[in-house]
């Protein structure tokens, strides 16, 4: 931030090593420091005295017009215009819009997305997939490393009874292999779930059928191979179709980890992180117990000697440190998995598989509700198809761009619909604070006022038309202009686009970001109220540009960090 690097030359002189007061906007000056007093405390210094000090300190280079110390202990600091129109300069010419890469030198492991093989992918999916792949875009811009996991459910006992029922009906239209759609799979899951419930001795079958897969029966395994390849196919359409950064060789599923897991086991039993329990082995802690006051255990092998989605998870953290050289391991998963995500990182850093230098987190989400409040689910109680969805987002988003535009159509309607529809869901769901539920809305979502995509996606296009009217050569800042008040505030605006992308990497919420390009466009549209661009004298008519082409990148880049297209055109 603007005035973080002058209050921090002024510290530096006065006090301990970390004496960094914290800058924010306020509505007393451009901008207040405070952290002030509990520096003083340890000082045992009175706080306006020291606030006193850091007044004096601050340097005379022109900066500021006035610093006062104000209430307990605060610094108020009011900047020049030309310190500010300095800045907008700097932003201006330089690509990357004056924000820093701190994230260099860190690898991040990402688990987001996560379908499950022979199912739908529905709105849970969508949602971790649309905050992953913000937070992707997100990290990687500040210079981070980022691997992508996309940590498929491709194993488990249900693929016995799949692939049995499946070599059973060879007629059914699951079964034709060339003809498999994956809405054709779920089917099939669904009907072999019915023979298995209601047919022993079918289901015996599909027992044996789990052996032979675990086994590694070549026919089985190939037939596994199938229904993997076939929904793999479909999760790669539906990622093209949303625009999400994914890609078949990001999906590293469940199954990859098979080899590693008679390890995990012994290695846990070996140190005594896990004990066998009843037949199973289980790691217990004092503080997870269930509604029995009994304690809940993270079972890593079943009785029956098989493993299942704790062994799986343990094997991942556990090869993401070693082997990807992980400083942070994010898990974007639906905020109920909240206690497996507990044990298993608490296993793992017993087991020393998680260092304490490493972070892992749980990045949780809430639910995505219906209209009756509910979780979101069809009339019939099945879940909602994203691609339904989406279809459906783009559909409503063509009748809104053509009721905008009635010159357009063809394949540039097509174009914009899609743009906006998917962006308009992307923008939904990101704009929401994700630990929170949400009613699925598309009346609202696609609304063209408000905080939502299409609003933001019509404020950058509308810059961009004011300057495609002016024409000529990218707009210079002229640093003497004096500055209207609508003015100072869209400059301190854009220079909160940094900090706002950081404060994202630490709370991994991209509400933050949305709600600042919301905040951005709003004081856009005051500023360009009251101060006229193109019919402005010459001095000012180049500084207002410039402010228009700022904002204008910043809305187009804060879009694309959150996965949504920005066209110059709407
Ligand atoms: N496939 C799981 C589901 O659909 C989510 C997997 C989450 N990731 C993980 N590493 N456990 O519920």
């Amino acid at each position: 931030m603007l005035s973080e690097s002058v209050i921090a030359a002024a510290t530096a002189t006065l006090g301990p090593a970390d004496f960094v007061p914290q800058v924010r906007r306020s509505e007393h000056a451009d901008f207040q420091a405070d952290g002030i007093l509990a520096t003083a405390r340890t000082l045992r210094r009175s706080p306006r005295d020291l606030a006193t000090a850091v007044v004096a300190a601050l340097a005379s280079d022109g900066l500021l017009t006035a610093a006062q110390v104000a209430g307990p202990g605060f610094v108020n600091l009011h900047l020049r215009d030309r310190a500010l129109l300095a800045q907008l300069a700097a932003r201006l010419t330089d690509p990357r819009l004056g924000i820093p890469t701190p994230e260099a030198g860190v690898t991040t492991v990402i688990d987001y997305s996560q379908p499950n093989i022979a199912k739908e992918m529905h709105v849970g999916h969508l949602r971790s997939t649309i905050i992953g792949d913000a937070l992707v875009r997100i990290l990687e811009h500040l210079g981070g490393t980022v691997v992508r996991r996309n940590h498929v459910g491709d194993w488990g006992t249900q693929f016995g009874m799949l692939i049995q029922y499946r070599l059973e009906h060879p007629d059914t239209p699951a079964a034709a292999s060339k003809a498999q759609t994956v809405s054709d799979l779920a089917a099939l899951y669904r009907q072999a779930r019915i023979a298995f419930d209601a047919d022993a001795a079918f289901a015996e079958r599909a027992r044996r059928r789990v052996v032979a897969l675990q086994g590694g029966d070549p026919e089985t395994l190939a037939a596994w191979r199938d229904i993997v390849a076939e929904s793999t196919r479909y999760f790669t359409e539906v990622y093209d179709r949303l625009g999400v950064r994914l890609t078949a060789a990001d999906a590293v599923g469940e199954s990859a980890y098979n080899d590693a897991l008679p390890d995990v086991a012994n290695d846990l039993e070996q140190t005594g992180v896990a004990a066998v329990s009843d037949g199973a082995l289980c790691v217990f802690f004092d503080a997870i117990r269930g509604p029995d006051g009994e304690p809940t255990p993270l079972i890593v092998r079943k009785r029956d000697g098989g493993f299942g989605y704790a062994a799986t998870d343990l094997a991942a953290v556990r090869q993401r440190v070693a082997d990807l050289g992980a400083n942070r391991i994010l898990y974007v998963v639906d905020a109920r998995q909240a206690l497996h995500f507990r044990m298993v990182f608490e296993t793992a850093r017993r087991a020393g598989w998680l260092p304490s230098a490493v972070d892992a987190v749980h990045v949780a989400f809430g639910t995505v509700l219906g209209p009756d409040g509910r979780p979101f689910k069809t009339r019939a109680g099945d879940t909602v198809r994203l691609v339904d969805l989406l279809t459906e987002a783009v559909a409503r988003a063509r009748a809104v761009v053509a009721g905008k535009n009635p010159e357009l159509s063809g394949t540039a309607l097509e174009q914009r619909a899609r743009q906006v529809g998917i962006g308009a869901v992307k923008y939904a769901d990101l704009a929401t604070g994700r630990t929170r539920d949400y009613t699925y809305d598309p009346d609202r979502m696609l609304a063209l006022t408000g905080n939502t995509g299409v609003y933001l996606q019509y404020a950058h296009a509308r810059v961009r038309s004011i300057l495609a009217r002016a024409g000529g050569p990218a707009p210079a800042v002229d640093l003497e202009a004096p500055l209207e008040p609508t003015e100072r505030a869209l400059i301190m605006d854009l220079d909160a686009f940094d900090d706002t992308l950081i404060e994202v990497t630490t709370t991994y919420e991209p509400h933050r970001l949305c709600g600042y390009l919301y905040r951005l466009a709003q004081t856009f549209t005051a500023f360009y109220e009251h101060c006229p661009v193109l019919r402005a004298d010459p001095v000012q008519r180049g500084n207002r540009l410039a402010l228009c082409q700022l904002t204008g990148d910043t809305l187009r880049t804060g879009l694309q960090l959150l996965g949504i297209d920005a066209p110059d055109q709407l």
